[in-house]
């Protein structure tokens, strides 16, 4: 479909960086929403500001693990089913590390955030409203791992 298409066109810059993009966006999830920089402890230690946790080797790792995640779902946009029992998973290990289902949708400002600066006025309305639709069927599948 179109929407696919501009999915994966946008998607196609921002993959041949995917640390680099990913910086940008959990610079942005700070900036809206820094107290969860609490809930990123490796070691039990806690980082005293976003500069410290974003140059830490662990916490570049998770940046890492997430763009996969948006890499997977932009391969699987066809049969977005076949991740559903992964994303499901996925959602009960962040409930345990105690993220809140609210702060997804921080997530998905920051995502939108990140390609808008990537990809300048060639983000256009469509392919927001398509990457906003991937992202919350992400979190659909993510949210089956949660209990109430
Ligand atoms: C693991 C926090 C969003 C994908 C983790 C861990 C923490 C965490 C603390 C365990 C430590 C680690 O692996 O680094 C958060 C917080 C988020 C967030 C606070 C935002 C509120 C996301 C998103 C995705 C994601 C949006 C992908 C769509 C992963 C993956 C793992 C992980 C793949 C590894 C799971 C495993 O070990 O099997 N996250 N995360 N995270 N996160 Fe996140």
């Amino acid at each position: 479909s179109t929407e696919q298409a501009l999915i994966r066109e946008s998607w196609q810059k921002v993959s041949g960086n995917p640390l680099q993009h990913g910086i940008i966006l959990f610079t942005r999830l700070f900036d809206l929403d820094p107290d969860l920089l609490s809930l990123f402890q490796y070691n039990c230690r806690q980082f005293s500001s976003p500069q410290e946790c974003l140059s830490s080797p662990e916490f570049l790792d998770h940046i890492r693990k997430v763009m996969l995640v948006i890499d997977a779902a932009v391969t699987q946009l066809e049969n977005l089913l076949c991740l559903e029992e992964y994303l499901c998973n996925l959602g009960k290990k962040h409930q345990a590390v105690g993220v809140k289902m609210d702060s997804f949708s921080a997530v998905g400002d920051s995502l939108l955030y990140m390609l808008e600066k990537c990809l300048g006025t060639a983000f256009s309305p469509d392919m927001r409203e398509a990457w906003t639709r991937l992202y919350d069927a992400v979190v659909k599948a993510m949210s089956c791992g949660w209990e109430a």
